[in-house]
């Protein structure tokens, strides 16, 4: 069945990957958005419009990245594709660590989802496979399409997740700086080994942080440390690393935000980040732009636009 004429409203979330501890498996959604409305057209091209983040910077045909994932979806899913007009608001900054790209690759795989209702029927695992395919990294797409916390992991059978509903006391506050750093950049810092000690280290804590989020957010201070990521990769964003140890000596359970460079802390309720904020803003060496904000529970969203 053709889809042209279809015409569909998306909307994807941010998110925060790694959490801490829970390096390449936990993630959070976050409530800063990207929108966007795809039209499927018989003309052969793609065009995209952008406004917001990324105008006048992302490419505005099929090599878009939200474009080439719908485009990737229909062929995984052996339809054709038709041609699409793309129209993008986007809120989430590029190259921060809140997710941007899983977010267009999110963005496409939804479009592509919705222009093929009642055409094609796509599992949670469908969705998970093609998304971490074309991302590659499971922890980041995962919440930007499930929403919530979600633990992601690879099986034999490929990558898969679980959704959890955190505690309504969890209140993330993020601070975005005005440099950017790729996620490959930080990932070569990586050491292949560490120390057993480090894994045990932060097993415990992984653990404890899916505790915390979902029942007792009075524990995140110690849910939130981390010794398998975070250190290794400072070098890269020095002014992150000193902004999370001033805000963890005040009591703040602050980590780098994906891949950096921006932080993320997880207040255990909405007062504290005033305060936090107030503290970052005093003491700081660099700017930082503060948004306090909810999780996204829903992760993406597809809507038919009659
Ligand atoms: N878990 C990944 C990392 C997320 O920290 O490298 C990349 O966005």
């Amino acid at each position: 069945m053709s889809v042209v004429g279809r015409r569909v409203a998306v909307r994807v979330p941010a998110t925060s990957a790694n959490l801490g501890p829970g390096f390449d498996t936990l993630g959070l959604a976050l409530s800063m958005y990207d929108e966007l409305t795809v039209t499927a057209t018989d003309r052969p091209e793609v065009t995209v419009a952008v406004t917001g983040v990324g105008a006048g910077e992302v490419a505005l045909d099929e090599t878009n990245l939200v474009a080439s994932s719908a485009l990737a979806t229909f062929a995984a899913v052996r339809q054709e594709a038709p041609g699409m007009h793309i129209e993008a608001h986007n809120s989430i900054p590029h190259g921060r660590g809140l997710g941007s790209s899983g977010a267009a690759v999110v963005a496409g795989i939804a479009a592509a989802k919705g222009l093929l209702e009642g055409t094609v029927s796509f599992t949670e695992d469908l969705l998970l496979g093609i998304a971490s395919e074309l991302e590659g990294h499971p922890d980041n797409v995962a919440p930007a399409l499930f929403g919530g916390l979600t633990i992601a992991w690879t099986g034999a059978d490929g990558p898969r997740h679980k959704k959890l509903m955190p505690h309504r006391g969890v209140s993330p506050l993020v601070f975005i700086p005005e440099s950017t750093l790729s996620t490959r950049r930080a990932r070569e810092l990586q050491p292949i080994n560490v120390p057993h000690a480090d894994a045990v280290f932060n097993v415990s804590r992984s653990a404890l942080l899916v505790a915390a989020m979902l029942q007792s957010p009075e524990l995140l201070f110690h849910a939130t440390e981390d010794k398998l990521h975070q250190s290794y990769r400072s070098s890269a964003m020095p002014e992150t690393a000193d902004t999370i140890a001033l805000l963890r000596a005040h009591g703040y359970p602050a980590v780098v935000s994906g891949a950096g460079p921006s932080i993320l802390v997880l207040c255990d309720g909405p007062g504290d980040r005033l305060e936090a904020a107030r503290l970052v803003q005093g003491e700081a060496a660099i700017p930082w732009r503060a948004e306090m904000l909810a999780v996204d529970f829903k992760g993406a969203t597809v809507v038919p636009i009659p």
